[in-house]
């Protein structure tokens, strides 16, 4: 078979960017004995050249001005691992409206900007992925919208966000109050300097937005859904809740009952029996009900720079393949209108 080559424009070189690097350096064999494509990394935007990281990559790649992204035709993918909303927003849609294909982890400009992301990916007719937006490393977006494509959805609760669970986690093994295990947990790099998007409820409200508008094809806007964080949850709230058999959790839910969508963002009881009471610490497990399939848990990582750096080029080769096939537009969760 012929080896083909896609280029790939990176943007961010952080914790997730060097992660995306280190999985095709770690796998680059593998993945083209099985796609016959040679997929290379070619430019990465990235401010900071300074800052320690534990993997190098060759500093001619490197360039701090975005167009020499979008404009190389020679790009195929655009990957854009900046975080927050903007700038990451505008150059995933110059990156789209330059004709390249976009894969993301981005779940807060993704959540944010849902509509003009995808509208943007089918007029253009390229593809646009962001799997690793929700769920770290946890395919869930693909399972949602391939496998369990036959299924009405009835359900969807998750615990999604890595940090807070580690926190509560934490509190509940060892009876700590909440201040103490997060100075812990940022010491260990678990939880950003700045945690408010965690804590709060916000990155969950993000990815449950993403995932609602999958599921139920509906667009809820993040900050349309009730959310509270962890930060008033005690030792003594805690302790109170194994006495009545539950543990407390962060949940991100939404269910359909008699034609009505509830959802929300808030520290819930789980019975012990259930199975998200066993996820624990930074793991994260996303339970759904389908009117076919029954109840299904997917159960992973939901952070770091390799879980995360396998769900996106996951992405990266889904595009390349469908790219050397002629094929690259995909309307299921790339453009396309909702149901
Ligand atoms: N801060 C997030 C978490 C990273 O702790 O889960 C992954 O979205």
């Amino acid at each position: 078979m012929e080896k083909k080559l896609i280029r790939i424009g990176l943007m961010g070189f952080g914790n997730i960017g060097t992660g995306t690097y280190a999985t095709l350096e770690m796998n680059r064999s593998t993945i083209e004995q099985q796609t016959g494509i040679d997929f290379q990394i070619t430019k990465i935007l990235e401010k900071d050249l300074e800052r320690k990281r534990d993997v190098v990559a060759p500093k001619e790649l490197f360039t701090q001005n975005p167009d020499d992204l979008f404009l190389d035709p020679d790009i195929d993918i655009v990957i854009e691992l900046l975080g927050g909303i903007q700038p990451a927003t505008d150059f995933m849609l110059k990156a789209m409206n330059n004709g390249k294909h976009v894969v993301t982890a981005n779940k807060a400009a993704v959540a944010a900007n849902y509509d003009e992301l995808r509208e943007a990916a089918e007029k253009n007719k390229v593809m646009f992925r962001y799997e690793a937006s929700v769920g770290g490393g946890i395919p869930i977006l693909n399972a949602l919208t391939t496998a369990l494509k036959a299924n009405s959805f009835i359900e969807i609760m998750g615990i999604l966000n890595g940090t807070t669970n580690y926190i509560l986690s934490q509190m509940t093994d060892f009876g700590l109050e909440y201040e103490e295990v997060l100075k812990v947990a940022q010491e260990k790099g678990f939880a950003e300097a700045d945690p408010t998007a965690d804590v709060e409820g916000i990155d969950v409200a993000n990815k449950l937005s993403i995932l609602i508008s999958l599921v139920f094809g509906i667009r809820v806007p993040p900050e349309s859904i009730p959310t509270e964080g962890i930060t008033k949850i005690t030792k003594d709230d805690i302790k109170r809740a194994a006495k009545s058999g539950n543990k407390i959790k962060l949940i991100g839910s939404a269910k359909r009952e008699n034609g009505n969508l509830t959802y929300s963002v808030r520290p819930t009881l789980i019975p012990v029996s259930h199975p998200l009471a066993g996820v624990n610490n930074e793991f994260n497990a996303i339970f759904v009900k389908g009117n076919a399939v029954g109840e299904l848990m997917f159960y992973g990582k939901g952070a770091g720079p390799l879980p995360t750096g396998s769900a996106v080029m996951g992405d990266v080769i889904e595009i390349g393949t469908a790219i050397v096939k002629g094929a690259a537009y995909d309307i299921v969760i790339s453009g396309g209108k909702r149901k």
